[in-house]
């Protein structure tokens, strides 16, 4: 089966659409996103261009702010603490990667934890490892939706996840061991990876090598979440980590790419912007 990213998506974005009308009566207002894009790399232009696109679906109210690479880090910094204090912006999301001149672990932490929709700050990644309350990362929080209802079971599954990265491997691990799965964390250089991927019952993979995982590597009834973006060296087109055509037969569920864990991550980061949203207003009553 092949699961639908762009479809679960767009049926989760219809229904906080239906939830977003109901705001302005509520509170006066809806939810504001504020995207920070710095320079003009063409994989974080789409990017952001998804995310304003899924704003305007969802009624969510976005503000894209690009922003020349020659910008200085205390100037990013300046904008950012400046966003922190505006009472009518509820989330704040500066795009990654940026310029090698710009520190991205300070830039992150100088986003209030309350605004931070990525859930990437510092205090929201510790809350996540303590099992408190935090906003969780988008493109984890997608996958654990996508399997859910895929109808897989996570609890009691061995999963593998290929890739340790702070967005997406060591986040998606937690939330699937949070679920009692019990999970393995790999990387591209693991040794005999294989062994290990074969075990999997459920597969994660994100490393961002297009068709890093083949078919030998994957046992027949696994789940695949494929998180890799990719060019095909070959075809140019987007394509994921594994190979798509050779392991679909064999998984019992696998997402597309593009089309599976993409429009998932924006998804999450709508509901995100919306908790965010909801939570100012508890706390300002
Ligand atoms: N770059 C690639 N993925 C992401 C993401 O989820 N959030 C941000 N801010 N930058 C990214």
């Amino acid at each position: 089966m092949i699961v639908s990213g762009k479809e679960l998506s767009a049926r989760l974005k219809a229904e906080m659409a239906e939830q977003v009308t109901t705001f302005p009566m509520k509170y006066g207002r809806v939810p504001h996103l504020v995207v920070i894009l710095v320079g003009d790399d063409p994989a974080s232009v789409s990017y952001v261009t998804g995310k304003a696109k899924a704003s305007q679906v969802v009624g969510i109210k976005n503000t894209t702010i690009r922003k020349p690479d020659t910008i200085s880090e205390e100037e990013l910094l300046s904008l950012i603490r400046h966003l922190n204090d505006d009472d009518t912006v509820d989330g704040i999301l500066v795009q990654l990667p940026l310029p090698k001149h710009i520190s991205e672990p300070k830039v992150i932490e100088s986003i209030s934890k309350d605004k931070d929709v990525d859930g990437f700050h510092p205090l929201n990644v510790a809350a996540l490892w303590q099992k408190q309350p935090c906003i969780l990362p988008c493109t984890p929080k997608g996958i654990i939706k996508m399997l859910k209802t895929a109808g897989v079971q996570i609890a009691g599954k061995r999963a593998v996840v290929i890739g340790r990265s702070n967005i997406v491997g060591l986040p998606v691990a937690k939330l699937l061991l949070d679920e009692n799965a019990t999970v393995t964390i790999a990387h591209s250089r693991t040794k005999d990876l294989g062994d290990l991927t074969r075990q999997a019952e459920i597969l994660v993979v994100a490393i961002g090598r297009p068709r890093f995982v083949t078919e030998d590597m994957v046992s027949e009834g696994t789940a695949v979440i494929d998180v890799g973006v990719n060019r095909d060296p070959e075809t140019g087109k987007l394509c994921g980590d594994v190979d798509f055509a050779a392991i679909e037969p064999k998984a019992s569920v696998i997402t597309p790419v593009p089309g599976g864990v993409g429009p998932m991550t924006i998804c999450c980061l709508m509901e995100n912007t919306i908790e965010c949203f909801l939570k100012r207003q508890e706390s300002s009553h």
